[in-house]
């Protein structure tokens, strides 16, 4: 039996696009797991990488004018650069490219072939041309193509297909000895109920019209289709059909496949049944987390938020965006993003009560004891009650990050914060250094804030790593005061260690300010986003495709129109804001703050026509009032363009 490794995956991301925030959420979760055990001692392989084939992948590199290799090479570079930024403390990153991969994934095919559990058949369905894509009857909207939305028609071709229909009974018998399989419980009645009960059909998993994909090595023309050559690379990243499969006999079964809850299918009924058919041990759990949504539609799709994991880093340190994803929502849960609920949890738990807490208390020594700590005495009021709640709070974050509980395990930990804040208040170290035959008493105060400290340090590693190091900066002590274990244990730090002052871990975010940057930076953040992310999206099942789209009537609201920039000047208060006076043919000027000047000189854009939503509620930015918006365009490598329309005259309507 496994029991002193760990290996934990989370999916592999397409990178057909940038991503946003929300892919952020599997990764920093599995992060945060994979840094807790690590902590207790396991032997942890973390895993994460890209899956890179697949027909819309081939498209958008045609589009670009460059192999889908060279396509996929630069976007890998850039997820693996905000991997790096997130503090995302992989052991290995797989892509679906690596050779080792492409060459596991042709031997499976060719096993499951060899032994029957793959066939050669027909795939009848309806079949988009221009698309190339088949579609079932329930995937079509209105009866037509969900993605361009022209006619399908009844075509056939030639395929294989994976025998699911076969391993129906061992799956549910499987499910049903294993009930911790598929976490949280609801998702298990959802693939009994919704895929199995009604019959699994039998899994297409070649392709033949397009070539970004593995070679069948015994079918030329026929590439393996995307999800059997994904989910492989948790068993191929581990060596496994290679030369050396030791990290394959030491790690799997895998402990824990985190996935989003739209991929708990491939995850719990196609990966067991593959793994059934190529007679391996199954993973000990697939847990579906819920989703980041924005108000009324998808994360991709982002209008008024900021949902660029890099912007959101540079404005408040990593730490605050890992401690957001993994606090505001239950794990399971779906839950809203908005800016300002990041900013509010920014200030209330991270600046105010632990930000204060460690600042106030290293102050304090500071001041009263020459930044030196001063000696554990006897206890007096309200010690005994901090003392055990810090003893406790170990073993209470544990059984909540065993059931992936992140938020509850945070919760718990900052009960401790507060706790110690109230501890100062309710001890009040500045009237004990009023007199001086209260010295000993006011040394044992900061003694337990400190330690008090050090156990929150110990906790919070998992989870903010960077904070973490900061706080045993202030305390300093060596490893042995930071171990997992440490953590259950009273009084480490010693009585003489020098206490840093440091500058505040988290600064205070003045709301009102912050919500008007953010907004003038998001024209371009969205604009990036909705052509990214967008495009992502259909490679989705279409009932996740669906989930945005808009009507006519819908697109009806927003009035467009073409307008004349007459004016152009910098907004002092800003670096990314321009202020334009426009001619919109209305004969009354008007002001639109666009976050633009990073691309454009104000003398650039005087004189150009350009797109208006004219009926934008009026917003105030850095002190300018804003009457609408321009549209632009995000450009290669970070660029923002602007839409004109040169040649019209002001106040064309647009539809
Ligand atoms: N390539 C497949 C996975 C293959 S695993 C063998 C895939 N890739 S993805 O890039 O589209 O998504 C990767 C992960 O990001 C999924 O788990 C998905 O649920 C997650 N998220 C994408 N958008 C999300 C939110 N808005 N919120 C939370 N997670 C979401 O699927």
């Amino acid at each position: 039996m496994k029991k002193d490794t760990f290996y934990i995956t989370t999916p592999i991301y397409y990178p057909s696009g940038k991503l946003h925030i929300g892919h952020s959420y599997t990764t920093v979760a599995a992060d945060t797991m994979a840094r807790y055990k690590r902590m207790q001692g396991y032997d942890v392989m973390f895993l994460t990488g890209t899956d890179e084939h697949g027909q819309k992948i081939e498209d958008r590199a045609k589009e670009a004018g460059v192999t889908p290799k060279a396509f996929v090479d630069d976007i890998v570079s850039g997820i693996k650069d905000m991997w790096k930024l997130l503090n995302i403390s992989y052991d290995k990153f797989i892509r679906t490219t690596d050779p080792e991969h492409v060459a596991c994934v042709q031997k499976i095919f060719k096993q499951l072939y060899d032994q029957g559990d793959i066939y050669k058949g027909t795939y009848k369905g309806l079949y988009c041309t221009p698309c190339e894509s088949f579609w079932t009857e329930s995937q079509l909207k209105d009866g037509k193509c969900p993605d361009c939305g022209r006619e399908v028609t009844a075509a056939e071709e030639e395929a294989y297909f994976l025998k699911l229909s076969k391993y129906a009974d061992r799956l549910v018998e499987y499910y049903e000895t294993h009930p911790d399989f598929i976490q949280p419980a609801s998702r298990k009645n959802e693939m009994l109920n919704n895929f199995i009960k009604p019959g699994l059909e039998d899994l297409c998993v070649s392709r033949t019209s397009f070539s970004w994909g593995i070679p069948v090595t015994f079918d030329p023309g026929h590439v393996v289709y995307v999800w059997l050559d994904a989910l492989s690379n948790y068993i191929s990243a581990l060596g496994y059909n290679s030369d050396d499969d030791s990290l394959y006999q030491k790690f799997w079964p895998a402990d824990i496949h985190l996935v989003g809850k739209e991929i708990v299918r491939f995850h719990t009924i196609v990966w067991p049944i593959m793994l059934m058919a190529l007679g391996l041990p199954l993973p000990e759990k697939v847990y579906g987390h819920g989703w980041l949504l924005l108000e009324g539609g998808k994360m991709s799709k982002s209008k008024g938020n900021v949902v660029d994991p890099v912007v959101l880093c540079q404005r408040y340190g990593v730490d605050a965006i890992r401690y957001y994803l993994l606090r505001e929502i239950p794990f399971g849960s779906d839950g809203v993003f908005t800016n300002e609920a990041l900013i509010g949890r920014i200030n209330s738990d991270l600046a105010n009560d632990l930000g204060n807490l460690v600042s106030r208390t290293a102050a304090m020594v500071g001041k009263y004891f020459g930044g030196v700590l001063p000696a554990e005495r006897l206890a007096g009021d309200f010690d005994e009650d901090l003392i055990t709640q810090a003893k406790a709070v170990k073993i209470a974050l544990e059984e909540a990050l065993d059931k992936l509980e992140f938020s509850t395990a945070l919760t718990e930990l900052f009960a401790l914060i507060s706790r110690a804040n109230k501890y100062i208040d309710e001890t009040a170290p500045w009237a004990l250094a009023k007199d001086e035959n209260n010295k000993a008493r006011l040394g044992a105060v900061l003694y337990n804030l400190c330690e008090t400290l050090r156990v929150a340090a110990v906790l919070i590693a998992p989870f903010l790593p960077e904070t973490a190091g900061k706080i045993r900066e202030t305390l300093g002590g060596d490893d042995s005061m930071y171990t997992w274990e440490s953590a259950g244990d009273w009084g480490l730090l010693k009585a003489g260690m020098p206490i840093a002052k440091l500058p505040p871990i988290f600064p205070r975010i003045d709301v009102e300010k912050e919500l008007a940057e953010l907004e003038a930076i998001n024209p371009a953040a969205s604009a990036a986003h909705e052509a990214a992310a967008g495009k992502a999206e259909k490679e989705k099942p279409a009932n996740v495709a669906s989930l945005s789209q808009i009507t006519i009537d819908d697109f009806a609201k927003v009035e467009l129109r073409t307008a004349v920039i007459t004016a152009c000047e910098p907004v002092k208060k800003s670096k990314k804001l321009l202020k334009l006076t426009l001619d919109d043919g209305s004969g009354q000027p008007r002001t639109v703050a666009s976050g633009i000047s990073p691309w454009y000189k104000p003398e650039e854009l005087v004189g150009h026509t350009i797109v208006l939503v004219a009926n934008l509620k009026p917003a105030k930015l850095c002190g300018v009032e804003s009457c609408g918006m321009i549209l632009a365009a995000d450009g290669p490598e970070d660029t923002v363009k602007v839409l004109f329309a040169d040649g019209l005259p002001a106040g064309c309507a647009i539809h």
